[in-house]
């Protein structure tokens, strides 16, 4: 059986100022009716599958439950994270959850705030997948890359796992390369993005861990069997979990694993990392901006111009990103939006 794992600790600190330490990305409306978490369940509802597991940080908890409610999907219980300690930790605390319930359910590791096109080929990418995962492959599913950029991992697709060429072995993984790297690996051709979509089985990604990162292997052991649980949550308890490393299942596992394979994503995909990523994805008008709120523009190009609370006017701007809400407003070069994190960082400094 397949159990969806949906990711959902992570910061979106890009998109400030709509993602907020209490609101985070996920739980925002930032395209159509339903938050990003909200869509992402639904997504796998016709998998068949079992009850998803969220894992989320405790602040959150009312917020998941809520918005699960809302849309009308039953999870299994929260797994309640005190603070972050990335990808690789909290996926393994979930297959260590499992295990603790003799069960070795294929995980579907899915971020919680991913746009994705065609839900049906979707589904049908992760059942391709999650054949390639029962014969005890870590599977992740790869984008065509259209350019050299610094924010994903890139996989190297070697031989293929099959007549159909569905699925190749995954002859390199480096997770988020330096510019140069990455254009050379967009030269080479046959480089593709990591989505940050897995699929595996508990046991197989636990083997993998531990013979990789026993140190984290070992903390989220400590962690897993000294949860804290009720009838809604699981909790990590903090004075343990602070000793585990902080790593990405991409550094962690991927990297390093002889056992990867990729199967090509083509139902549409955007990590709606940025400000430029979501003015992509949205409508435009006849002048390229993308108008969200009570906007007006004139002689003004390119741009994306959100409000929340207020009428927001722009004259004669071009490439230009700017979110107003009722205590900050955003201005910024749309090819500068990668460092929105850095003015969140030294908002917290000040704090
Ligand atoms: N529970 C929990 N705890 N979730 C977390 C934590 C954590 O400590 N840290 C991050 N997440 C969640 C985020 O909310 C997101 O849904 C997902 O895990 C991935 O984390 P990101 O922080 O968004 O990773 P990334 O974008 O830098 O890189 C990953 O995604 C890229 C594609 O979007 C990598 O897998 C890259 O290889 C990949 O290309
Ligand atoms: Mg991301």
């Amino acid at each position: 059986s397949i159990l969806p794992v949906l990711l959902a600790g992570g910061t979106g600190s890009r998109l400030w100022p709509l993602s907020r330490t209490l609101m985070p990305k996920q739980f925002i409306r930032l395209t159509g009716s339903q938050t990003m978490l909200q869509q992402t369940l639904a997504r796998t509802t016709g998998l068949n599958a079992m009850a998803p597991a969220v894992v989320c940080n405790e602040e959150h908890r009312f917020i998941v439950a809520e918005q699960a409610r809302q849309a009308g999907i039953e999870l299994d219980k929260i797994l309640l994270e005190p603070f972050g300690r990335n990808t690789a930790p909290a996926i393994a605390l979930v297959a260590m959850q499992q295990k603790a319930r003799k069960q070795d359910p294929l995980l579907l590791v899915l971020p919680s705030d991913h746009l994705i096109d065609d839900d049906q080929r979707f589904l049908a990418l992760m059942r391709q997948g999650a054949e390639e995962a029962a014969k005890g492959r870590l599977v992740t599913f790869g984008i065509v890359p259209t350019g050299p950029e610094t924010g994903f991992g890139y996989i190297d697709a070697g031989e293929a796992l099959g007549a159909d060429e569905k699925a190749f072995r995954v002859s390199r993984f480096v997770e988020k390369p330096d510019q140069k790297t990455a254009e050379e690996f967009l030269a080479a051709g046959n480089f593709y993005w990591n989505s940050g979509m897995f699929i595996f089985r508990a046991s197989v990604y636990l083997e993998e861990l531990e013979n990789s990162r026993p140190d984290i292997f070992e903390a989220c052991e400590k962690a897993a069997g000294a949860m804290q649980q009720d009838a809604d949550f699981d909790r990590v308890p903090a004075d343990i979990f602070q000793a585990c490393p902080d790593e990405s299942i991409d550094y962690a596992v991927m990297e390093k694993t002889e056992k990867a394979a990729v199967v090509p994503f083509d139902a549409g995909w955007n990590d709606l990392g940025s400000w430029s990523a979501l003015w992509d994805v949205e409508n435009k008008d006849s002048n390229n901006n993308v108008c969200i709120g009570d906007i007006v523009t004139h002689d003004s190009r390119n741009s994306y111009i959100r409000g929340e609370s207020r009428l927001v006017a722009a004259v004669g701007v071009d490439n230009m990103v700017i979110v107003e809400t009722k205590d900050a407003v955003l201005v910024a070069h749309k090819d500068s939006v990668q460092d929105v994190k850095k003015i969140v960082q030294e908002i917290k400094v000040q704090e």
